[in-house]
């Protein structure tokens, strides 16, 4: 079953561009999702203690280039490693010093849908960065400890990075995103950023990115009774940005950084309006000392709740999903075939041995129509031979394909040709419903 969707309004935009309307069916009930952990307060400060030390011990940064960027991969890296996970080492040069990205992957899950979380593990030379980021960086080392210990089996594959260089602009998460083949890049679920997540006066922002990954967010804090508000402090200002530009769907938490909290963001958080989210940003304050705990801790229960909740699910999308064209299509007399395309977009694997088509063409005399569905390699189908004593008009049907030898994802077409001379038409709609 589907929603109903645009096709008797045709006047709108999309109809008008010939746009394709996914439609998502309905589903059976979720599967039982454990409930994520708590994650530590202290275990997560714990890691923040270490970051400054190591900040500390290296003349007061973890810049790139400089030692306590070096000394923050190593530590986090080491508790991976420890911890099960299959860790690497991405390396790049930039303003000619090298740099690096920790990959981790949680063994299992299905390889073709990739759940990642990041976050940037760099500083900029003013200070120890432990709002920005040790506080992501943490959060997300504590929760990949936490699935560990709960020994995890996600129907999603897991994965977990660490970038560097995000202060220079996104050159990290750029060198890996790059990195990545576009087969890779069609994998990835999606992509969860945590930069800036225990600001000392704090906001609780949430991307307004992928609408399933921010309800996901949402939902974790209306169960906190905690309300929150779109991030708007600068789209495109962290590492989610270069997996977004590639058409990764992203999301992610922020508790602000330089921006003034309002009279009435101070009203229903706290804190003190007419003061910066974070007096200290991008400066030598940064310290242990410039958290606020419980926006930490809440941030970090919310991205184990995400990881949990995400990771889990169908492995394959649920079966009921349409894509339509309703772009009206000449078909000339007795002439060539002319097509219909209908681009199909989330799928994953090969279609349905029972892939609907649903077709409309407006016609004189059908009898004159092939129709063909031809798939996105350039298979054909046949959907309906011409016959010369069927006079009767149009075509309202719907047919039922094996097309399970081919990839869901593509363009498929509805291929209509007439083959006779007098009567005439035109495709007005075409549906697919796998
Ligand atoms: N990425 C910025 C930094 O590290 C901080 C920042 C500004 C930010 N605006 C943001 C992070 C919006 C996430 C979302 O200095
Ligand atoms: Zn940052
Ligand atoms: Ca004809």
């Amino acid at each position: 079953m589907t929603h109903s969707v645009l096709r008797r309004t045709a006047t709108t935009a999309a109809a008008l561009a010939g746009l394709l309307l996914a439609t998502p069916g309905a589903s059976a009930a979720p599967a039982q999702i454990a409930a994520a952990p708590d994650i530590p307060l202290a275990s997560v400060k714990a890691h923040l203690t270490q970051f400054q030390s190591i900040a500390t011990a290296n003349g007061g940064n973890r810049a790139h280039g400089r030692p306590g960027y070096r000394a923050s991969i190593d530590y986090v890296k080491g508790k991976l490693d420890a911890a099960g996970y299959t860790t690497s080492l991405q390396t790049f040069t930039y303003n000619g010093a090298t740099g690096y990205n920790l990959i981790a992957d949680w063994p299992g899950g299905d390889p073709n849908q990739v759940l990642m979380a990041g976050a940037h593990l760099d500083s900029t030379t003013s200070g120890p960065g432990i709002n920005d980021n040790a506080t992501g960086s943490a959060a997300v080392l504590e929760t990949a400890l936490a699935v560990s210990r709960a020994q995890l089996q996600p129907d999603k594959h897991l994965r977990f990075g660490w970038w560097g260089a995000e202060e220079l602009g996104l050159v990290g998460s750029k060198a890996y995103v790059n990195g990545l083949p576009s087969a890779e890049r069609a994998k990835f679920a999606g992509y969860l950023n945590f930069d800036m997540i225990g600001s000392p006066n704090p906001g609780y922002f949430v991307y307004d990115d992928d609408p399933a990954i921010e309800k996901t967010f949402k939902d974790y804090y209306a169960g906190l009774g905690v309300p929150t508000e779109i991030e708007t402090e600068g789209d495109g200002r962290s590492d989610h940005a270069s997996f977004k530009n590639v058409g990764i769907p992203v999301g992610g938490l922020f508790t602000g950084a330089s921006r003034t909290k309002t009279a009435a963001q101070a009203q229903k958080w706290g804190g003190t309006s007419g003061q910066a989210f974070d007096r200290c940003y991008h400066t030598s304050c940064d310290t242990t000392a410039n958290i606020n705990d419980t926006a930490l801790d809440r941030n970090s229960d919310a991205v184990a709740h995400a990881i949990w909740t995400l990771s889990a699910g169908t492995t394959t999308p649920p079966p009921g999903t349409s894509f339509e064209n309703t772009a009206d299509v000449a078909i000339p007399d007795n002439g060539a075939a002319v097509s219909s395309p209908v681009t199909v977009t989330g799928r994953t694997g090969n279609a349905p041995s029972t892939l609907k088509v649903d077709v409309n063409v407006v016609h004189t005399y059908r009898g004159d129509v092939v129709l063909d569905l031809v798939a996105p390699d350039g298979s054909a189908y046949r959907l309906k031979n011409s016959s010369s004593s069927d006079s009767a008009d149009n075509i309202v049907a719907t047919y039922t394909v094996n097309a399970s030898s081919e990839v869901a994802n593509g363009t498929w077409r509805l291929r209509a040709q007439d083959v006779a001379a007098q009567d005439t038409g035109y495709i007005n709609s075409v549906r697919l419903t796998f």
